[in-house]
């Protein structure tokens, strides 16, 4: 993949992406970002790009790549929506993996996905487009991550675990052998997973039982 990359999102998770990115020898363009004084703050020596209104003016998509600054505390809605407004547009994502997470032989990363420092990722496994398998994440062999799903750090999916589009694998979670975690779903830091999870449910504890919505 060639073409400078712009990081979308300029706040804490960007800081991780741009590592990841200069890790693995990418030339980033500059970030985007709402707010200024952030950009400023977390990114002086980037260039600032503006916000994300208008950035073919400044970034045509045939100019290079874009990828994801934003990582979303327990939710993959805002980073989703954000891959699906620059596809519209005719961007193309990078895939950002770092130099320091394995990825071993015949593992299926596809378009837009951010393999952060430490993940690892084991044979037989694939990871659906745009999805974060954050810092040392493990999603062992033959594994299934769906497009847009999230696995926090230091998460573990054991073999042959499945994660529906768009869910989210807490912190620290554990993802017992074979269970699935249907599409949207979200495990809460820290997690045991000893079944299947529906989609859309939000799970925690150990082992992990749904989570009481709060009242009022
Ligand atoms: C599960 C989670 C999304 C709940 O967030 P929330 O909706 O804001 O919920 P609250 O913090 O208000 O907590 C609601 C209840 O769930 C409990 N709870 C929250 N997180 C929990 C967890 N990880 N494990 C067990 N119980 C948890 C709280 O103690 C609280 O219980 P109470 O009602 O008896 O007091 C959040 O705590 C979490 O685990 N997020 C994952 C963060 C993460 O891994 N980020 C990595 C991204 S880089």
């Amino acid at each position: 993949m060639t073409g400078p990359v712009v990081i979308v999102g300029a706040g804490g998770h960007a800081k991780v992406v741009r590592d990841a990115l200069e890790s693995a020898g990418f030339v980033i363009a500059g970030v985007t970002e709402r707010d200024a004084a952030a950009a400023a703050r977390n990114f002086p020596d980037l260039p600032y790009l503006g916000t994300d209104e208008g950035l073919a003016d400044r970034f045509a998509p045939t100019a290079g790549y874009l990828t994801i600054g934003v990582g979303g505390a327990c939710s993959t809605d805002g980073r989703r929506r954000l891959h699906e407004r620059f596809s519209d547009q005719g961007y193309r994502f990078a895939r950002v993996v770092h130099r320091m997470a394995y990825l071993a032989a015949g593992v299926q990363v596809s378009e837009g996905v951010q393999v952060m420092a430490g993940a690892v990722i084991q044979p037989g496994a694939s990871v659906g487009a745009y999805a974060l398998i954050n810092t040392r994440a493990v999603v062992d062999h033959d594994c299934f991550v769906g497009a847009h799903a999230h696995v926090g750090p230091n998460a573990t999916l054991t073999a042959a675990v499945w994660v529906g589009a768009g869910a989210f694998v807490g912190a620290g979670a554990t993802v017992l052998p074979g269970r699935r975690i249907g599409a949207g779903a979200l495990i809460a830091a820290g997690a045991v997973v000893t079944r299947d999870v529906p989609d859309g449910l939000r799970v925690a504890g150990v082992p992990a039982a749904p989570l009481t919505p709060r009242r009022g």
